[in-house]
């Protein structure tokens, strides 16, 4: 009897001292993204192994996640959600709230009045202005940083920069906010671009493959620059252009860089892998780091306080207006 008492006794002090497993569920937009699918890893690698997270693929539908959503109701205590349509939301946060379930949406943001719906529901993300602005910084660098005097990248000589721009998905702030303020950047610093032509490529590496195909038949000697919301699309446009003759050594000095003839600059926005390597090759001329290692560090640690009950506001990243923690863009080149 005695002995039974005390096995009772260790067990209940041992899992006292050992807090349980807990779970949270990840739902990504579309898990073939470069981008997300990298990011989506991150948050996995972060949450340790006390912090057990599904993950879920909503492959570009917001039925499919509102599904996968409703299986992980009842199971897991946290919801870490990047939306389809930053619309449907508003749905998912009422259904959410009414079972008291806390959530976090990362990359989509959703709109402010459906997160002030619920208290426990947060946004991660990046500032799309920021990203945009960075962008233009590094091609006025590269076009000498004097408006009114641009260097031999104005290859025709007029002093504006005849550009293509490659759109991501309409409607999404990344997208609209981002083509906004790279355009307003450089009109704020004095430089004048030509837009020869906007197209939207929805994120898609091979979808701006075609249409960077289409612009090169109808603009090939023109184009002196060449702004995209993201780096998928960049390399898009960067391998259609190599194959059409672009980005050779024409100088002859082993290597491919900005003082070759047929060099035009592509900038991105996020970093992944493949346009840093094309950046150390000489293909590509830059992008800006989303950083989304910073913002995964973000989403698990605001998790964990919100599965133990503590407050957001004690988080090493601040927490702005009770909602959003935002990490800063870095230049990459
Ligand atoms: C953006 C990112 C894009 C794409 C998009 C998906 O922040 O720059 O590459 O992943 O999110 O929502």
């Amino acid at each position: 009897m005695k002995q039974a008492t005390f096995l009772i006794l260790s067990a209940i002090a041992f899992l006292s001292c050992t807090s349980p497993k807990q779970e949270g569920a990840l739902f990504l937009y579309n898990a073939e993204d470069p981008y997300v699918a990298v990011f989506g890893r991150q948050i996995q690698m972060e949450s340790g192994p006390l912090l057990e997270i599904r993950s879920y693929n909503a492959q570009n539908s917001q039925i499919i996640q509102n599904e996968t959503i409703e299986t992980e109701v009842g199971r897991a205590g946290v919801m870490i959600i990047n939306p389809v349509d930053r619309l449907g939301a508003y749905s998912i946060i009422r259904r959410l709230r009414a079972e008291d379930l806390p959530v976090i949406f990362f990359n989509r943001e959703p709109l402010a009045e459906d997160l002030a719906l619920w208290d426990k529901a947060f946004y991660v993300g990046a500032r799309a202005e920021q990203s945009g602005r960075i962008q233009a910084g590094l091609v006025m660098e590269l076009f000498g940083g004097d408006p009114g005097q641009l260097n031999f990248h104005d290859l025709n000589g007029n002093n504006v920069i005849e550009t293509i721009i490659l759109k991501g998905e309409q409607g999404h702030q990344d997208a609209e906010i981002r083509t906004r303020e790279v355009v307003k950047a450089f009109a704020d610093r004095g430089f004048r671009l030509n837009i020869l032509i906007t197209e939207v490529a929805n994120w898609k590496r091979q979808e701006a493959y075609e249409k960077m195909k289409s612009i090169l038949t109808q603009y090939d000697g023109t184009v002196e620059l060449i702004i995209s919301n993201n780096d998928a699309m960049a390399l898009g446009a960067l391998s259609i252009m190599r194959q059409s003759g672009f980005f050779r050594d024409d100088n002859g000095d082993g290597q491919i860089s900005d003082d070759d003839e047929t060099w035009r600059p592509v900038v991105g926005i996020d970093g992944i892998e493949e346009a840093q390597e094309m950046i150390e090759q000489g293909y590509m001329y830059g992008t800006v780091l989303n950083d989304s290692q910073t913002q995964a560090e973000a989403i698990v640690d605001l998790a964990k306080v919100l599965l133990n009950g503590g407050d957001p506001e004690t988080l090493k990243y601040p927490l702005e207006k009770g909602k959003y923690i935002w990490i800063d863009y870095k230049v990459f080149q």
